[in-house]
């Protein structure tokens, strides 16, 4: 399955930040997703650490000086500004944001910003008085309005022993951006809800109900929404995966925490997607203590929870804000005809059905086999994809709607 960045030319500038040892591992990762890496090094950055690294982790050489004898035919600056789709400068130094400010060109990386058509990102990265200087948030400013992306630093202890913003952002925040330079912004401006997990529903301090939901279907939803543009709000239920960058998360452990959170963010949602696997029922009773061996209790009284998702579906029918709501069906058997069912009886606009006997597709796996039904009848099949690229083609439709 292919990468989002397989093919992508990314150049990777690198200045005389302390913090450049972190971006050995940000190389190797874009590297793994198949981006086409070049890496150019300021001067200073090559008295941290040599090419040598970037070489063998891009597989490419590494570039330092805009007069290299290898490059005599080649005007270095020219080539590599010509042939990035992308330019990610990190760590980015006070005094590499201040040259590129003011459109100087005295080092082979200022040069090629300046020489670049690409999409251009900044990572700035200093002491915090730096960062603070009024000479650098203006220069900060000045990069905005040329159009670059600026990422922010992350504030917290630094190298220096001082404490405040000037830190390179971790990678999942940088990498969410990466992408999203490559993402049509197709859902910019939606405010979107997104269940994902399962519940646990308790028998006792130490024994739940559970399921086999991994929430990887619903978290590669909110990624990628988030990756389009979206402001995207995930009500998660206990799940195994790392936070999302961007993305408001609130976890719940059970169906009627779910059912509390989701009902309080309704109103504020242009579009809800139900991806959580919601326990149908409880235990009608939650035991203070657990439950010991010696008692003689051996069955389960369960009640049901409420079905959020088909009061979603009453809710909207005296809602003046249009919504588009999207509902998960996971079924062993009957899938088109319990399907269309369901689509109805919740008054959605969309039903994603997976085949969970299906040893590739549904819970806690990678990769998903689903069909879409629509509202106007519409029916499309997916082919097996990964989570990420089913969330992708979900999304597809959900523009439509
Ligand atoms: C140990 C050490 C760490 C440094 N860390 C930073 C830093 O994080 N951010 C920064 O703006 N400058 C930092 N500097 C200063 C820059 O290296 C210096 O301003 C240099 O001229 C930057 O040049 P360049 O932008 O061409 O790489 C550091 C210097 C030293 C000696």
């Amino acid at each position: 399955m292919s990468s989002l960045l397989a093919e992508k030319k990314i150049l990777f500038g690198i200045t005389g930040s302390i913090a450049i040892y972190k971006t050995v591992d940000w190389i190797r990762s874009l590297v793994k997703e198949e981006a086409q890496v070049k890496v150019v090094m300021t001067e200073a950055a090559t008295r941290f650490v040599t090419g040598l690294t970037f070489a063998a982790l891009s597989g490419n050489r590494v570039y330092e000086s805009m007069f290299d004898p290898l490059d005599q035919e080649l005007i270095p600056h020219i080539n590599l500004a010509r042939e990035a789709d992308l330019i990610l400068i990190a760590p980015a130094t006070a005094q590499t944001i201040a040259r590129l400010a003011h459109g100087l060109a005295e080092d082979l990386l200022s040069a090629i910003v300046l020489a670049s058509r690409a999409k251009i990102m900044i990572c700035p990265t200093m002491n915090s008085q730096m960062y603070n200087h009024p000479a650098t948030k203006q220069n900060l400013a000045t990069l905005k309005k040329y159009g670059y992306t600026v990422i922010e630093p992350e504030s917290g202890l630094m190298a220096c022993g001082e404490e405040g913003p000037g830190r390179l952002p971790e990678w999942p925040m940088v990498h969410k951006k990466i992408l999203e330079s490559f993402t049509p912004q197709d859902l910019r401006d939606k405010s979107i809800l997104i269940t994902a997990g399962p519940t646990h529903e308790p028998i006792d301090p130490v024994r739940f109900l559970g399921n086999r939901s991994s929430g990887k279907m619903g978290y590669a939803l909110a990624a990628t929404a988030s990756r389009r543009g979206a402001d995207v709000t995930l009500v998660s239920g206990p799940v195994n995966l790392a936070p999302l960058p961007g993305v408001k998360t609130i976890q719940v452990k059970t169906a009627r925490e779910m059912h509390h959170e989701v009902l309080n963010c309704f109103n504020d949602a242009d579009i809800v997607i139900k991806a959580a696997a919601v326990a149908d029922f409880r235990p009608e009773i939650e035991a203070d203590q657990k439950i010991k061996k010696s008692d003689s209790a051996t069955s389960l009284n369960l009640i049901p929870n409420p079905d959020i998702l088909f009061e979603l579906g009453q809710l909207r029918k005296t809602r003046k804000k249009p919504l588009v709501l999207v509902g998960f069906a996971a079924e062993s058997d009957n899938h088109l005809e319990e399907g269309r069912r369901k689509l109805k009886e919740k008054n959605l606009d969309l039903l994603a059905i997976n085949d969970i006997m299906a040893a590739d597709s549904g819970f806690d796996v990678d990769t998903n086999r689903i069909t879409l039904l629509s509202r106007n009848g519409g029916e499309e099949e997916l082919p097996l994809l990964s989570k990420e690229e089913t969330a992708m083609r979900i999304w597809d439709q959900v523009v439509k709607l």
